[in-house]
């Protein structure tokens, strides 16, 4: 159920100081902001929450409604909201400076960060470039893998191999190495065309990729990959075996490999990579999502040392990468960054990820599975999708199943008809509990509930 605010209780208010109500909000809301994913013309009728402030893993609404965030905000929270470490961190950067441009000169918690990232990452003497979201870190990723081969003076490795399935975000070059779907066909004439192998909903993938690897591998530019997890396809996982054969073949066959983790990092497959389960180390890694927590947009990509040395040249030299975003390395979120590598690298916390996976699957093979509205459902750590089987297209059973999880408290956002569970890394026993229970009321209600 949802229950009211212990916590500030003072409703919103609105402009006026007048008590502000979700209506008033969703349509204040509607009037001026464009959503991402989002079609504006039913946005106020799909019950959006309106949020005011965030307690532990809670959101709050406008109303004093507790939500349990159980998909962390979409995949970026990492140890909860209002995390007072990372709020001090924050608070002391502000006093020294919150942004200084990267292009050509340094700042020193960057440098901080950059070093202790660099002592965890699966990368070979790493350098890091920054960015804001993930789909730019890996549209760094295409331009610095392109460009190395043109810098070592070889020609024609301007393809990229990537995975049916895909998702590597929604800039145009992540589209391109994306599979489609997610409703974004109309950019289809943007796309520029990729060398396109099998996802990991075919046990045969590895097989076939390497094999299409080693038949391209002189136009190449790179492979990319999400490692273990293809997250927003469904969450379509695969063995870390298959993964570490896979990478093996790019060595063998002189391909870069980019192993995209904007959404497997930073602790949420139960290790601080998804790589380290297979032991690979790519040549570039790109990083976002819980890069800070949560807290601010900063992504990164990393590249190891024999790809940024081929950039190594003359001054103003062509060698150089000229590419740079304007708030590349801001230093808020370097400095929240750093605060937060060091207490998602605790043990604690990823042993709390073990035991509440374990947990949770235990819980969604009791509850879940054998539950006649799935279809299938696919975990790897604390990355969770449940395939609904609908009696027929069109029902809209993700969305709707979701709808009857925030009714309840429990904030759900489905991919299609696979709904996502993808609590912080700190999740309790309690939440993970409370989770499967909401989620064996939606369904029921769903399946049994009319057609709309
Ligand atoms: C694997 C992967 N790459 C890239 C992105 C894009 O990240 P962003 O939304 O921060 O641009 C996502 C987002 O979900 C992702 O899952």
């Amino acid at each position: 159920m949802v229950t009211e605010s212990t916590g500030r209780g003072d409703p919103a208010e609105t402009r006026r100081g007048q008590p502000a109500h979700t209506d008033d909000w969703v349509t204040r809301d509607a009037a001026v902001v464009w959503h991402g994913f989002t079609q504006m013309a039913a946005y106020g009728d799909n019950a959006p929450i309106i949020v005011d402030h965030a307690e532990g893993r809670e959101l709050v609404d406008v109303d004093g409604r507790r939500y349990l965030d159980a998909i962390s905000s979409l995949w970026v929270t990492t140890l909860g909201h209002g995390v007072a470490e990372l709020d001090a961190a924050l608070r002391r950067q502000l006093d020294r400076v919150a942004h200084s441009t990267m292009l050509g000169h340094g700042n020193r918690v960057v440098v901080e960060l950059a070093e202790a990232l660099a002592a965890v990452v699966p990368v070979d003497g790493a350098h890091f470039l920054f960015a804001s979201d993930g789909a730019s870190a890996v549209e760094q990723a295409l331009k610095i893998a392109f460009q190395y081969w043109t810098n070592r003076g070889l020609e024609g490795r301007d393809r990229y191999l990537a995975l049916g399935n895909a998702y590597h975000g929604d800039t145009v070059g992540g589209l391109s190495l994306g599979d489609g779907g997610f409703g974004t066909d109309v950019f289809d004439p943007l796309r520029f065309p990729v060398v396109r192998t099998p996802g990991y909903d075919d046990p045969g993938w590895a097989d076939k990729a390497i094999a299409t690897v080693e038949r391209h591998a002189g136009e190449l530019a790179a492979a990319v990959i999400e490692p273990l997890v293809q997250g927003a396809a469904g969450m379509l996982v695969t063995e870390p075996g298959e993964l570490a054969r896979f990478a093996a073949a790019c060595r063998d066959a002189g391909v870069l490999l980019v192993a995209d983790e904007v959404a497997t990092g930073f602790g949420r497959t139960g290790r601080l990579f998804a790589c380290e389960w297979s032991a690979i180390r790519p040549d570039l890694l790109c990083l976002g999502k819980g890069l800070t927590g949560g807290y601010l947009p900063m992504s990164v990509t990393a590249a190891a040392s024999h790809v940024y040395d081929a950039f190594l040249g003359e001054d103003l030299g062509p060698r150089t990468f000229y590419h740079g975003h304007s708030y590349a390395g801001n230093a808020l979120a370097a400095a929240v960054a750093l605060e937060h590598l060091r207490l998602v690298t605790r043990p604690a916390v990823l042993a709390n990820v073990t035991a509440r996976a374990a947990q949770l699957s235990v819980a969604l093979g009791d509850v879940v599975t054998p539950h006649p509205a799935v279809a299938a459902v696919r975990q790897r750590g604390l990355m969770a999708g449940i395939e609904l089987a609908p009696p027929e297209p069109g029902l809209r059973w993700g969305r709707r199943v979701c709808a009857a999880a925030v009714a309840r408290g429990v904030l759900l956002r489905p991919l299609g008809d696979v709904v996502v569970v993808m609590p912080p890394l700190t999740t309790t026993e309690d939440e993970i509990a409370r989770i499967v229970s909401t989620l064996d009321e939606a369904l029921t209600e769903v399946a049994a509930g009319p057609r709309p």
